[in-house]
């Protein structure tokens, strides 16, 4: 039989993006028109030479919204499109239909909005100074930092700066609209999080959510981009589609996509950290200025995860961190793999290397000897229960025999004069739930049909993570059937309701837990149709593989014919499940509990060859150790860690987003904005799974993957930092990401990077 899995259907091309969806012949195409300017006040739109430009043309803007041109939900600052004032450089303010998309386009440009300049900041310390916030501060305190400090023999302080990230998700933004018999919307979507779409299209059509259904096939990825932001495009195409009375597709192009979209949100940040002699640290303060753009978006939930990571895979007995959300004229910055956990772990992992060199200290003792330990409890007073920060740290030390390994390195660079090495190690403790409690829930919808095969609803989108091959065998091992029998079906919010995006890497744990809980109703039902087919005590009867079992031995009972029997009987053969995270006990407000699930552990050590000459360099290795818990799939679960080591390194050296001085995004295309590729990818990559582990929190005691690998790219800083300090001893700590080569040039040249 062909194989008929999502990933081979992709990979034979056969699959279906937005932008490849066939579309009935008098579908219209859309367009926007960006802002031309940091911010101002809309004082008049003419529209007249694009309407001029064809007949088809539909210059659309908040004046038509029929419901409440409003979808920021947690605070009300995202208007669908802009009634008074813009906000950023590349905010979509009219939206423009025709009957092609280059005359879409065309129009767009055509549209003259014009408007007064107002004042703008980008910066958000300068926010920060002038209080626009998006919310008040989040605020942890443990035990009590300042009597702490005044007992440690060593403390340091500083500063440490983070960039944002472009996603560059293969498939842009986009959605496909039509209104259907009865004025009710049909919107399918590129999103990670449909009910989110579902809501602010019912929202800006002024419809009830029962009368909009939305639909995501598969995302050509989306990283975090598409978890809250897809929400504006499917509503743009809903609202094309309302006022044309015509069927709409909105596609953006890559560079509409990089002007107008959230990235990873930039961060500065004042940390001060303490010890006693002999290392043990005591004390860790930190202060956090997220810049957060210019609405709330994901901002605080982002804010949250960052404040939960303070201390990275560290044990501290005294915290203090304070998180501001900087409201500035800059794209809303959004969620991004790792949501908010990278810019954490960059902070405190600077702040460890800064107090090993204040103490003379080799900064792996220094991680090492801190590492939270079995039994130990978060400043949060989350117990660390099956605890692996020190098995995997010293499973990878053990694998690269570290010593000698340094020992190499130092050989290497005082033979070197032109080139030096480093090597750094990461450990990581990342949390699996949403950092939003009423967020860790999901549904599932399983059918099996009279011929014995399985259908698999939930409301996790495949995009490229392989979800729904874990999801398919999940449902398979559940029900006890081969693979090959379930079909995992596209997410509607018409056959699961209410769902949350597929995000904080919880898509396998929760919809797969959902999965599971339907499944096993529906294979409780047949086990007892078995029982009395075979004349055998229920506590016999199993399936597996597609045979009933009794006693653990095959029947003559098979899958099919169990199915058959059972229907003809009138036992239902569908099933819904619903699953919510229990033990979830964390309160913001006391900052005391349990906001995780889980942890997810593991240690990386990467290793950098730097070229005095041209300050450029080759990333030599990244070795990895890593608890995918007991793996559902290790082949997914190892690419999933080479693609976000891929991202994190990008972050942590190359991908430089910046904005000028007016708050335009320079690099706004792909010729400009630098990724890494297979050429900057390391060397060798090795990667190693931890033995597997039990995990009462995930389907078949799997974990989470899809964001924990991310930080192992914070690695690469470090030992490239080693590597110019070899060169260098006397250069100064910059804690700056993305360390690119300009900035290497700077220290080896006895300057400061700018
Ligand atoms: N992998 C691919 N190929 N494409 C993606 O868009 N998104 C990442 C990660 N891995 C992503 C990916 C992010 S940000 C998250 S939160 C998780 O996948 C979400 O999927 P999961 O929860 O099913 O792992
Ligand atoms: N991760 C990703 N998305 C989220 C989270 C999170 O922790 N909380 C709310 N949305
Ligand atoms: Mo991932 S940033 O939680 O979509």
């Amino acid at each position: 039989m062909k194989d008929r899995t999502p990933a081979a259907l992709n990979l034979r091309g056969e699959t279906r993006y937005i932008d490849d969806l066939p579309v009935p012949a008098d579908c219209l195409q859309a367009a926007v028109k960006l802002s031309e300017s940091a911010r101002g006040r809309i004082v008049g739109i003419d529209a007249a030479s694009a309407l001029a430009l064809d007949a088809s043309v539909r210059v659309i803007t908040a004046r038509d919204v029929p419901g409440i041109n409003q979808i920021g939900f947690s605070v009300p600052d995202e208007p669908l499109l802009p009634e008074d004032e813009w906000e950023y450089w590349g905010q979509p303010l009219v939206l423009v239909l025709a009957a092609t998309r280059s005359l879409a386009r065309k129009a767009a440009a055509l549209v003259e909005v014009k408007g007064e300049p107002l004042p703008a900041v980008f910066d958000a310390r300068e926010a920060a100074a002038a209080k626009r916030f998006i919310l008040p501060a989040q605020t942890i305190v443990s035990g009590d930092v300042e009597a702490a400090f005044a007992s440690c023999a060593h403390a340091v302080s500083g500063r440490a700066d983070s960039g944002g990230q472009e996603h560059v998700y293969l498939e842009t933004q986009g959605a496909y609209a039509e209104i259907r018999e009865g004025g009710k919307a049909f919107v399918i979507s590129s999103t990670q999080g449909p009910t989110g779409v579902q809501r602010a299209v019912a929202q800006a059509l002024g419809l009830p959510m029962s009368a909009v259904e939305v639909e995501a096939r598969r995302l050509g990825g989306g990283f975090g981009g598409k978890e809250d932001q897809a929400s504006v495009w499917g509503a743009l195409a809903a609202l094309g589609a309302w006022v044309s009375g015509k069927p709409v597709k909105l596609y953006l192009d890559r560079r509409v996509d990089m002007r107008a979209t959230g990235k990873r949100h930039p961060y500065s940040t004042d940390f001060k950290i303490g010890a006693d002699a002999q290392g043990r640290i005591l004390a860790f303060e930190a202060t956090y200025y997220q810049n957060s753009g210019c609405s709330c978006d994901l901002s605080p939930a982002i804010m949250a995860r960052t404040v939960l990571h303070a201390t990275g895979a560290y044990k501290v007995p005294n915290v203090k961190v304070t998180g501001y959300m900087c409201r500035t004229n800059l794209p809303s910055f959004t969620a991004f793999r790792g949501f908010g956990a990278p810019q954490a772990f960059f902070v405190i992992e600077a702040a460890i290397d800064a107090l090993a060199r204040a103490m003379g200290m080799d900064r792996d003792a220094l991680q090492r000897k801190n590492l939270y330990r079995e039994g130990d409890a978060t400043y949060v007073g989350m117990p660390i229960a099956r605890g692996r920060a020190e098995e995997a740290f010293d499973r990878l030390a053990e694998k690269l025999s570290w010593k000698a390994y340094k020992a190499d390195i130092a050989a290497f660079n005082a033979s070197h004069s032109m080139e030096k090495k480093g090597a750094a190690i990461l450990p990581i403790c990342f949390g699996i739930s949403f950092t939003k409690r009423s967020m860790n829930q999901a549904g599932a919808l399983v059918h099996v049909y009279q011929d014995g095969s399985v259908l698999v609803s939930t409301g996790a989108i495949e995009m490229g993570q392989q979800v729904s091959r874990k999801l398919a065998r999940v449902a398979a091992r559940t029900l006890g059937v081969p693979e090959a029998r379930v079909s995992v079906e596209r997410t509607s919010t018409l056959t699961v309701a209410n769902t949350v995006p597929t995000a904080a890497s919880t898509g396998s744990d929760l919809n797969g837990m959902a999965a599971s809980i339907a499944c096993a109703k529906i294979r409780d039902r047949l086990t007892a149709k078995a029982a009395a087919m075979l004349g055998e005590p229920l506590e016999r009867i199993g399936i597996a593989d597609g045979i009933v079992t009794a006693g653990g031995a095959p029947s003559r009972l098979g899958w099919d014919e169990l199915i058959a029997a059972a229907n003809q009987d009138r036992i239902d053969l569908s099933a819904h499940g619903f699953y919510a995270t229990p033990g979830l006990t964390y309160d913001p407000a006391t900052g005391r509990g349990a906001p995780f699930a889980y942890y997810v552990y593991g240690a990386a050590c990467v290793t950098v060859r730097l070229d005095l000459l041209r300050a450029t360099y080759r990333l030599e290795s990244a070795t990895i150790v890593h608890d995918a818990g007991t793996s559902l799939d290790k082949a997914v679960d190892r690419g999933q860690i080479e693609g976000a080591l891929a991202q994190g390194l990008g972050w942590t050296l190359l991908e430089d987003l910046r904005f000028g001085p007016d708050g335009r995004l320079l690099a706004d295309t792909l010729s400009t904005y630098k990724l890494p590729d297979f050429a900057f990818m390391p060397e060798t990559m090795d990667i190693e799974f931890l033995p597997p582990v039990d995990n009462p929190a995930a389907p078949f005691n799997s974990k989470a993957v899809g964001e924990p690998p991310l930080q192992y790219g914070i690695a690469a800083y470090f030992a490239l930092l080693d590597a110019v300090r070899a060169a260098k001893p006397d250069a100064e700590t910059v804690y700056d990401v993305p360390f690119i080569p300009e900035k290497v040039e700077a220290l080896l040249d006895g300057r400061r990077p700018c």
